[in-house]
């Protein structure tokens, strides 16, 4: 392993609580890729949303993060739009492929009766309701869309590597788009207090350690050759591209995306081995999104990869 230490990595493993559901998520993720390697499909790993780290095994209060989904729906869509089938493996209640013109806020007031029996779209929302539903059934019944929800870092971490294993067949015609973020601590569940933390006892003080690096596991072991995309979030726009670029050396990822925090929906710097591209949504159309330019060109330099491959 390349630079997280085996006994890291094993022990964050062994000592994260068993997913629940795991044979279930295993029954669904290998009929997907059954499905989709007979149709000789590519498959993209989308991650999505921010993972929580529980303070208490019977969780009560956790750490979080921002992240609220958006570039992982985003990209979802893209992707099925360019042919690719996408397991979505995203946070719990962030943002949906497909939802993005629904009002959130509040989406009840999409509805209306007209009688006691019936229930309506208002028609100010008829257009986006049905496109909404319309791709999203589309995209899951032709087998393009598995969506899995993770909540915490032991689900996703976890999640991630079965979904890495069962790609591996699949080669350099795999894609990981490494768009969740990922918490870089935690505290470790034989450590975790089981109930939930007493106020009474004053100030509260915990020593959280860092979750290993999974991108290098992930490149060296779980899926060597699929095509890998990371991402980089920084607040600070001067250290930005030079920490895209340690990563993209550090973790041999065929890419990384740099966004600062404050400009992400406006643009990205898509950073690898062969020099930085802005890529931004376009300005002058209002629809646009940043992802639609961004998906375009990793899945031109996916294509190239494949060809390389196969040479
Ligand atoms: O969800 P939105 O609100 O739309 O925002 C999108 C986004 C800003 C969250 C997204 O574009 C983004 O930048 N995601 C990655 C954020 C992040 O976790 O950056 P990082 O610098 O902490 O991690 C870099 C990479 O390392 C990530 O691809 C992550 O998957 C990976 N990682 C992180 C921690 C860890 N223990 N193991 C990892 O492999």
């Amino acid at each position: 392993m390349s630079s997280v230490g085996e006994d890291e990595v094993s022990s964050f493993f062994e000592s994260s609580p068993p997913l629940k559901n795991m044979e279930d998520i295993l029954e669904k993720l290998n009929g997907f890729i059954e499905l989709n390697s007979s149709g000789g499909r590519r498959i993209v790993c989308v991650t999505s949303g921010g993972t929580t780290v529980p303070l208490e095994q019977r969780c009560v209060r956790y750490i979080d993060n921002f992240s609220s989904g958006n570039r992982g729906a985003a990209s979802t869509e893209n992707f099925v739009k360019a042919g690719y089938a996408v397991v979505f493996l995203y946070r719990s209640g962030t943002c949906q492929p497909y939802c993005r013109s629904l009002p959130d806020d509040p989406f009840l007031e999409c509805f209306q009766f007209p009688d006691k029996t019936n229930i309506q779209v208002h028609s100010s929302h008829v257009e986006a309701v049905k496109m909404a539903v319309m791709d999203q059934q589309a995209a899951v019944a032709e087998a393009r869309l598995l969506k899995l929800p993770f909540t915490t870092i032991y689900e996703y971490l976890q999640m991630l590597r079965l979904i890495a294993t069962a790609l591996k067949d699949f080669g350099p015609c795999s894609m990981f788009h490494l768009a969740a973020a990922v918490s870089d601590f935690y505290v470790p569940w034989n450590s975790m207090t089981e109930h939930k933390i007493q106020s009474g006892s004053g100030p509260l003080d915990i020593s959280l350690a860092q979750v290993p690096k999974m991108l290098s596991v992930l490149r060296t072991n779980w899926a060597p050759k699929a095509f890998c995309i990371s991402f980089k979030l920084e607040t600070d726009s001067k250290i930005l591209i030079e920490k895209a670029t340690k990563a993209l050396l550090k973790y041999q990822v065929h890419a990384v995306v740099a966004n600062e925090l404050s400009t992400r929906k406006e643009e990205v710097v898509v950073v690898s081995s062969s020099g930085n591209v802005v890529v931004r949504r376009d300005s002058d159309k209002p629809e646009s999104i940043v992802e639609d330019n961004l998906i375009r060109l990793i899945v031109d330099r996916h294509s190239t990869y494949i060809k390389e491959s196969h040479t």
